[in-house]
């Protein structure tokens, strides 16, 4: 059968939400309200391209390392959740009153707007706690003796994959990743901004978890320092197209496709990719980043489905 992106993008969206609707607490006991609200930011769609980048590499690399064995998703469901849940919780902090102060997200309105503003702050909390909570079902029961879970790779070796994995999710969404983005974010709103710092705040807002999720799929599929190495500027080239193509939409894009309010950076007096070279450059830059992703992708075995998303991120409207 002819490959139809469409589907594949919905399959592998259902997949992801079904994973993480498995990991999710009840809603249940004194506390009800924070769990309600963790749940009703991450429940309220999104489009989980972080889930999928994970599961893309994480397949392209362990059918590089064992070609007999199909890869096991099962077994990075919790990565794959908790990246969205780190995830889920930068945009319920970003959207906060001392932040960017928006009402709308995922076509919904934000957290706090929902569960007021001392509940925003407490989701986006839990929801980071909560992926930890998370991640570390991804080790293989038994910690680091007894009997092996699967049949490719032994508990031992497995787990180090695990803590690997972590290293790079955790320092790649803290100071020296994504919170470190936003901080400069913050701190630059209404100020003259230089290319290079412009292009620093994007690095670590944006592509910084966009990597994350590239390189932890493929170190828990068995990738080594070398194919890490050749992977790096891939996270840095899908995350700067897709923070410019964010600007360009903040700008051009219907509020009803792209789920949260059109003109927030220009209501915060943003400096943007587009606000700094005009839009018709900024649309350029996206293609420029594309067509360098698709560059490393065609050295990859394998992944029609990586290329046509990539694509497909450049010239999206959601
Ligand atoms: C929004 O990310 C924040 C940016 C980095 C521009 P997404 O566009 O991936 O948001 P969801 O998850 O689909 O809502
Ligand atoms: C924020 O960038 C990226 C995050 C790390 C949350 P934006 O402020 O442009 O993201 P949106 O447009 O609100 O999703
Ligand atoms: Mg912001
Ligand atoms: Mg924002
Ligand atoms: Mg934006």
């Amino acid at each position: 059968m002819a490959f139809d992106f469409n589907t594949e993008m919905k399959k592998r969206q259902d997949a992801v939400n079904r994973c993480i609707e498995n990991f999710l607490p009840d809603e249940d006991g004194l506390q009800k309200i924070i769990i309600e609200a963790l749940n009703y930011s991450i429940l309220a769609g999104g489009k989980r391209i972080r889930p999928i980048l994970i599961r893309e590499f994480y397949a392209i690399f362990s059918r590089k390392t064992n070609p007999e064995i199909e890869p096991d998703f099962e077994r990075i469901e919790p990565f794959m959740t908790a990246m969205e849940m780190i995830h889920t919780y930068s945009l319920v902090h970003d959207d906060l009153p001392a932040m960017d102060n928006d009402m709308l997200r995922r076509g919904k309105p934000t957290t706090h707007a929902k569960f007021g503003h001392a509940n925003g702050v407490l989701a986006g909390d839990a929801l980071l706690n909560y992926s930890v909570e998370t991640v570390t079902k991804a080790f293989a029961e038994d910690d680091f003796s007894g009997e092996d879970c699967y049949e490719d790779i032994t508990n031992v070796e497995w787990n180090k994959r695990v803590v690997k994995a972590m290293k790079l999710l955790y320092t790649r969404a803290g100071i020296f990743g994504m919170i470190g983005g936003q901080t400069v974010d913050v701190e630059k709103t209404g100020k003259p901004l230089t290319a290079d710092e412009l292009d620093f705040i994007y690095e670590l807002k944006t592509c910084a978890l966009i990597s994350a999720s590239i390189l932890c799929g493929a170190v828990l599929g068995g990738a080594g320092i070398k194919d890490l190495a050749f992977l790096e500027p891939l996270g840095s080239d899908i995350g700067m197209a897709f923070q410019i193509r964010d600007d360009i939409l903040d700008i051009e894009g219907d509020e009803k496709v792209f789920g949260k309010p059109i003109g927030s950076d220009e209501k915060n007096c943003k400096t943007t990719w587009v606000t700094l070279y005009g839009m018709e450059k900024a649309k350029e830059k996206v293609k420029a980043y594309t067509d360098d992703a698709l560059g490393i992708l065609d050295k990859l075995p394998e992944n029609e489905f990586m290329k046509a998303f990539v694509k497909a991120l450049a010239e999206r409207n959601y």
